[in-house]
Formats: C-alpha cells, sequence, structure tokens
C-alpha cells in the first residue's frame, strides 16, 4: 500500500479530487452495533492509514464523527514519510460537516488536542445558532457556508479554496449519498470484511436520490486477512 499516496489524482476543475473511504461486510454492513470496528483487521488499519496519506484534507460528517468519537490525524513515521515524498504536508487536517453543531466538547477531536495540532474545521450552514458556533470556537475552526444546509459543491469549494488538492471523505452513508448526488465522487477506496453481517445497516451510499449509477472501474484489487481492497476509480475520473 505504500504506493497508493503517489497515485495520480488530477484535480478537476474548481475543486479537489475527492476519494471516499468505507469498509462493508460481504452482505453491504456498514456498521454493527451501531460502528464499523467490528468489521476491521490490522491489514484493514494498515489500509486506512495508506489512504489518508493520500489526502491532505479529511471530511467526515458530524454523524460519524459522534459515532466513532473521532480524534484529530496524528499519522505515524511510515504515513508521514509517504506523505513527504508525494509532496504533502505531515498531516492532513479534518473537516466536519454539522447543521445542528450538536458535536460535544468531550470528542476526541476537541478533548484531546495537542497544542501543535490544528483545530478541526466544522462547516456548518448560514443560519447555525450563534450560541452554539461560539461554544466551539475555542477548540475549533467555524465557518457558516452559504446555503442553510451546506452543499457538497459549497464544501468543496471551501476545502480548495484552502489549497487542498486531495480530499479524502470517510462518510457516513448519508453524506455519501450527497456525494453520489453531486456526482463529485472521483474514487471510491473499499474493503469488503470476510463476514455476514446481517442486521438493518445501510450500504455505503445511503439516501441517494440518483437514478443513474455511477460507472466505476477498478483499477487496483488487493487482498490481506480474507479482506479485499477494492480501489475503484469513477468512469468520469478516468
Ligand atoms: N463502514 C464504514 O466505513 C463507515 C464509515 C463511516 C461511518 N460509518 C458508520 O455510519 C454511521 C453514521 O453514518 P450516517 O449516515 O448515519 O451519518 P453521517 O452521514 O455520518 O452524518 C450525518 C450527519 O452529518 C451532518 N450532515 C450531513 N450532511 C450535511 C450537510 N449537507 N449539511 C450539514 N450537516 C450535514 C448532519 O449532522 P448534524 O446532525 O450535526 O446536523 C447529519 O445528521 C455510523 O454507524 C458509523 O459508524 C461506517
Amino acid at each position: 500500500m505504500e504506493f497508493y499516496p503517489s497515485l495520480p489524482r488530477p484535480k478537476p476543475s474548481g475543486r479537489p479530487w475527492l476519494m471516499i473511504n468505507m469498509i462493508a461486510s460481504a452482505d453491504g454492513a456498514i456498521a454493527v452495533d451501531g460502528t464499523s470496528g467490528a468489521l476491521g483487521n490490522p491489514a484493514d488499519e494498515a489500509v486506512f492509514s495508506a489512504v489518508r496519506a493520500c489526502a491532505d484534507w479529511i471530511l467526515a460528517a458530524a454523524g460519524t464523527v459522534r459515532a466513532e468519537r473521532y480524534g484529530l490525524p496524528r499519522p505515524g513515521a511510515a504515513s508521514r514519510r509517504a506523505r513527504r515524498a508525494a509532496g504533502r504536508a505531515d498531516r492532513p487536517r479534518l473537516a466536519v460537516v454539522s447543521g445542528s453543531l450538536d458535536l460535544g466538547l468531550g470528542l476526541p477531536l476537541f478533548a484531546e488536542q495537542h497544542p501543535d495540532d490544528d483545530p478541526p474545521l466544522i462547516l456548518t450552514g448560514r443560519d447555525a445558532a450563534a450560541g452554539a458556533v461560539e461554544a466551539l470556537e475555542s477548540v475549533a475552526e467555524v465557518v457558516r457556508l452559504a446555503s442553510a444546509r451546506p452543499q457538497p459543491a459549497e464544501i468543496l469549494a471551501e476545502l480548495d479554496r484552502r489549497g487542498a488538492g486531495v480530499v479524502l471523505s470517510e462518510g457516513g452513508p448519508s453524506f455519501n449519498g450527497q456525494l453520489a448526488d453531486a456526482g463529485v465522487i472521483d474514487e471510491l477506496c473499499l474493503s469488503i470484511a470476510p463476514l455476514v453481517a446481517g442486521g438493518a445497516s445501510p450500504r455505503i451510499v445511503h439516501g441517494s436520490l440518483r437514478t443513474v449509477p455511477i460507472d466505476l472501474s477498478i483499477d487496483h484489487l488487493l487482498e490481506a486477512s480474507g479482506t479485499l481492497f477494492v480501489r475503484y476509480l469513477s468512469a468520469t475520473a478516468c
């Protein structure tokens, strides 16, 4: 996986290249008991780090940040080397999309900051409550975007303005649905875990209103510890 960060990801006009990284069970579940933890294994963790090493910014929606108790990205030495070799800063920055700003200050991304960390960027809508913005401003940079509910194009334009060449969305599924509807998915990194989860979990893209499928082609297919790792490119990005 060391080569992943150096694969070509040409920036489309006016926005960064957008990758999505998700893990699913063989029957398509993205969570067991509310989180993705039970789907992973050490091989998948290595892939997760390698995929993160490809990105200037990591983007996650608030539901995922709450469920998975996100912290700030702190790449290990190998990831930092891969990032430098690909011309990236040592760490990606984290952006979180939230309308409600109902993000507890006890979440690790706020509560476990180090003095040299860049604060998370919280992207919200134009009508976000002043009190909620103020409550987060000591631990985050909060930006109100123009729409009442930020649209993928606005979110990517904001990250583009900040110099992002590659943005990695880590979901969740309902946010991925909006990205699919906006037609901005350039790359899908999908890990398929060797188990049948059952249950009523959504798929990796949920709630999309698309009627036209996004065609994908397989760029890489790897296997480790029974987990399949597929790097798909969207037909429009090839
Ligand atoms: N298997 C995997 O790889 C994987 C990856 C990620 C997540 N997950 C799982 O997926 C689940 C969470 O996914 P989810 O689909 O329920 O939620 P989600 O997409 O992670 O988050 C939805 C929330 O994000 C905010 N949001 C989304 N789009 C927005 C927009 N355009 N403008 C403003 N805010 C927006 C809203 O937060 P507010 O309520 O704050 O307004 C919304 O309630 C968890 O179980 C998690 O463990 C699995």
